[in-house]
């Protein structure tokens, strides 16, 4: 008999929310957990006593789950408890491995089983940092732009005159960096001396002396340690050029997004223009033809496919697409 975990949470006690997140919790489980719905002998679900307006287990059997034995109670408040919680047990036959599923803030509770990294590497414009804020935001787990801090890097050095050529006053400069990343409403903000420089770090002048300056080892060291901080914290994604090979080698998911020169190219055209930008397409096929020969090139960490990533060529597939692959990667493994 298997004995399955696991817990999700609604944003508001309402009848809906609640149908919505047991259906999630068990559609999860049963595509986590082999054959789990045929083989299920019971279902025992509670409640944080928040929750008021349907059981649970009413829920459940209107998700499909009426096979089985079904049952739901409600928990004792308990101070500092995570609020708006569902937890279930699923008892079914057969001996297929034991996954436990914890979705929305629920991973929280046992960040043992459900701590985890996606790793996603690629050149400027293959569609990665759309990919991984969806993703992030459908698997409810941080983004971490890494980008963000290279280009912040760059911002500070450039404020200060320093030359990008000269290691030494790179690294003279590093020793006073105030780098913070802080989140809000779940958006990534990049503040740089405590100044919000999220914006400022787009500026299309910016990228190419992010690409300069993410060449040097000091500027390197520092911006892998503090990434690696932050996925040690909680689960997230990465995007950036050596997540898989430098900063995380061990995240147990790896991919490496793609696409033709043209299509980045125009990809980037698109989104500068659509922030009010002039800029001139083949003018920016040269820039992302020699950012991807700086990224690459370079002596430390360059931008290079993990053997064990997964190759994803975005050029004929739209972001729902993308996302798709990559979930469906993910369901897989976890
Ligand atoms: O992804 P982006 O365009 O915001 O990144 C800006 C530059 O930073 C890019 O040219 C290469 C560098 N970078 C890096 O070297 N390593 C990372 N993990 C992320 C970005």
């Amino acid at each position: 008999m298997r004995a399955i975990r696991g817990a999700t949470t609604v944003r508001e006690d309402s009848p809906q929310e609640i149908r919505e997140a047991v259906a999630e919790l068990l559609k999860e489980i049963a595509a986590r957990n082999a054959s789990v719905q045929e083989s299920c002998i019971s279902i025992l679900l509670s409640n944080t006593a928040d929750i008021r307006s349907l059981y649970p287990a009413k829920a459940a059997r209107e998700a499909g789950f009426s096979g089985c034995a079904l049952f739901s109670a409600q928990e004792p408040s308990i101070d500092g408890a995570l609020p708006l919680c569902i937890r279930v047990l699923v008892l079914a036959e057969g001996d297929a491995p034991v996954r436990h599923v914890y979705l929305r803030g629920a991973a929280n509770l046992r960040k043992d089983l459900s701590r985890y990294s996606i790793a996603l590497d690629g050149p400027s414009g293959s569609g990665k940092s759309t990919v991984a804020k969806r993703l992030a935001r459908e698997l409810d787990i941080l983004y971490l732009d890494t980008g963000a801090m290279y280009r912040a890097c760059a911002c500070k050095a450039s404020e200060a005159g320093v030359d990008l050529s000269d290691e030494s006053a790179v690294e003279a400069m590093l020793a006073s960096l105030d780098l913070r990343i802080e989140y809000r409403g779940g958006a990534q903000h990049t503040i740089l001396d405590g100044r919000d420089v999220s914006e400022e770090i787009r500026r299309p002048e910016v990228s190419m002396a992010a690409s300069k300056i993410s060449a040097l080892g000091c500027v390197r060291k520092k911006m892998v340690e503090m990434q690696r901080k932050i996925a040690s914290e909680q689960s997230c994604v990465l995007d950036g050029r050596d997540i898989g090979t430098a900063v995380l080698p061990d995240a147990p998911f790896k991919f490496f997004v793609t696409a033709s020169v043209p299509v980045r190219a125009r990809r980037r055209y698109d989104e500068l223009r659509a922030k009010g930008y002039t800029v001139d397409y083949d003018a920016l096929e040269k820039e992302i033809e020699e950012r991807d020969r700086n990224d690459a090139s370079r002596a430390i960490s360059p931008l290079r496919r993990a053997e064990d990533a997964v190759l994803v060529d975005t050029s004929d597939m739209s972001i729902d697409e993308v996302v798709a692959f990559i979930r469906r990667r993910i369901q897989e493994k976890v």
